[in-house]
């Protein structure tokens, strides 16, 4: 359901700004794309159409793009962390051994020696942990990874299966980052996080980099085709709504309306956007949507929707587990996880709401894009979902 609704006063228009290419610009984003392509089981995920869903509801169309299928992962992540570990990997080698290091030759295994002395690190809720233990395992370096009490269990064994040592914290997200900080330093580790801050943001931009991905497929699949009006973009720490909305802005420079969809129990974004300057929020309970649960924005993430996004909005929990089994019982059936269906539960409601839809300006004309980002990314509490 929804809870709040902030419009941005400083959404800008116009060409992508100077200030925000070197944040990430399309350059960025070609070559993050260009490697992924190459990697073992790439494809584009599908771009599926909601057409039931959006008739009952009110709007022309929905698109969904569904993540629960990358890599074998379960999620979106994958594209970022993953990429993130292997661009740690070229940097590092090439100061150690020099010019002759190519992204290729490590991919095909001629530095192993070499990289599994390395160490990366990250804090997670799950998704982003997974995709760095599967970089570091694809590519032979050690992997040690930091989650918190309330991770389930399900999602600590498959970090573990890609051979991570898994650490878990007492405390919440952002506590299990502090300690993954102090660890890294006192062992020499290598943070590889998909949030940023004032002394930490070059993995993040690749990370975002690799985001933008599934904006370049999706831009593909709707060749000839109308782009959307709308995009929700549920937000954790900012990085992926603030991805999207950047490509989309500097491939189409279109009129696309950004809605970012926070949890209320994490509304850090929200919170940047009312109080005009990037702000935290302490975290008292957690969301069910485990991977928006993040209660500080990402420096650069936030630096980027401070500017692209239109709207911010925050949902609870109320309604997470029955926009789950609508999808399941889509035909066709789609695997969508907590915080996968944040979009849809936001728009539902959201058009039970006539002001604020029209604030939004969300019409019976309007397309709108959803990200499925994740799947049943712990099948034990997805199953035990469905079932109801
Ligand atoms: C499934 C899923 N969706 C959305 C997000 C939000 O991404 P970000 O934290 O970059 O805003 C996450 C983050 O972990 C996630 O796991």
């Amino acid at each position: 359901m929804l809870i709040q609704h902030y419009q941005n006063s400083n959404k800008k228009k116009g060409d992508y700004p100077d200030e925000l290419k070197s944040i990430l610009d399309f350059e960025d984003c070609r070559l993050a794309y260009d490697e992924i392509k190459t990697w073992n089981n790439y494809n584009p995920t599908p771009l599926l159409s909601l057409k039931k869903i959006a008739s009952k509801i009110g709007v022309k169309n929905i698109y969904y793009k569904d993540e629960s299928s990358r890599f074998g992962l379960g999620s979106f992540k994958a594209l970022g962390g993953t990429y993130g570990v292997l661009k740690f990997l070229y940097n590092t080698l090439k100061k150690e051994v020099g010019d002759e290091v190519t992204i290729e030759r490590i991919r095909k295994g001629s530095y192993t020696n070499l990289i599994s002395k390395l160490t990366v690190t990250t804090a997670t809720d799950g998704n982003h942990g997974r995709a760095v233990a599967f970089g570091a395992k694809l590519f032979g370096c050690k992997c040690q990874i930091y989650i918190h009490s309330e991770v389930s269990s399900g999602r600590q064994k498959a970090m573990e299966s890609l051979k991570a040592n898994v650490i878990r914290v007492s405390g919440n997200y952002d506590e299990s980052f502090r300690v993954c900080i102090n660890e890294a330093n006192k062992n020499g580790w290598h943070i590889i996080s998909d949030t940023s801050y004032e002394s930490y943001t070059k993995y993040p931009k690749y990370i975002m980099a690799g985001y933008t991905v599934m904006a370049k497929e999706i831009g593909e699949q709707l060749k000839n085709k109308s782009m959307p009006t709308h995009v929700f973009l549920q937000g954790g720490v900012g990085s992926f709504p603030a991805s999207i909305s950047s490509y989309f802005w500097q491939e189409h420079n279109t009129n696309i309306k950004n809605v970012v969809v926070e949890s209320e129990l994490a509304h850090c974004l929200i919170k940047s956007a009312q109080n005009n300057t990037l702000t935290s929020f302490k975290i008292k309970e957690e969301t069910i949507m485990a991977g928006l649960s993040c209660g500080k924005p990402s420096l650069l993430g936030w630096e980027i929707l401070n500017q692209s996004a239109d709207h911010f909005i925050t949902i609870d929990d109320s309604s997470i587990t029955n926009t789950m089994r609508l999808l399941y019982n889509n035909i066709p059936k789609i695997e969508s996880g907590e915080s996968s269906v944040a979009g849809l539960d936001a728009l539902i409601d959201l058009m039970k709401k006539n002001d604020v839809v029209k604030k939004i300006g969300i019409n019976k004309e309007s397309i709108v894009l959803l990200f499925g980002t994740e799947g049943a990314t712990d099948p034990e509490i997805y199953k035990s979902i469905i079932k109801g």
